[in-house]
């Protein structure tokens, strides 16, 4: 009895910090927006459509580089630590892909605005 509502307690508090990371996050319908102009030219978020990159359906939580039908670099292969958290995210995309990771294939400029960033970061933690 007591154990199962520790159990309860435990799973309430991971759902309540779950559900708090949206809200610190940005707005994902702007996101959407800004997916499509700097992104969907080389990713769909169909889940197995991959384009000149990988597909980001359900990137969020992801480790980098694991999908078993995309030919990745070994630049991003190498990274082998790296989980697309939305804080890994923001490092990677808030600066040109070359100097995140030396070797990518990605050719990306990266994204200065900090709330298109955060917008973006927000819509791709939607794509389950
Ligand atoms: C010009 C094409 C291009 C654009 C624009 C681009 N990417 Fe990429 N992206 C790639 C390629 C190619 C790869 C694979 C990189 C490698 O293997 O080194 C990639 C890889 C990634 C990965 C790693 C995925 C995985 O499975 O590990 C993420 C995350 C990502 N891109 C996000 C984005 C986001 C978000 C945007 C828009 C802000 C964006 N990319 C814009 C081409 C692009």
């Amino acid at each position: 009895m007591r154990y199962n509502l520790r159990n309860t307690m435990a799973l309430a508090f991971v759902l309540a910090r779950v559900a708090t990371l949206p809200a610190m996050a940005g707005d994902a319908q702007a996101g959407n927006d800004v997916f499509k102009t700097e992104c969907a030219e080389c990713h769909s978020v169909k889940e197995g459509r991959n384009k000149k990159g990988p597909s980001l359906f359900g990137v969020v939580g992801r480790k980098a580089a694991t999908l078993p039908d995309y030919d990745y670099s070994d630049a991003l292969r190498g990274q082998t630590t790296w989980v697309w958290t939305p804080e890994q995210l923001h490092t990677y995309l808030s600066q040109p892909a070359s100097h995140a990771n030396p070797g990518t294939r990605m050719k990306y400029d990266g994204l200065s605005d900090p709330k298109q960033l955060d917008d973006l970061i927000s819509y791709l933690g939607t794509l389950h």
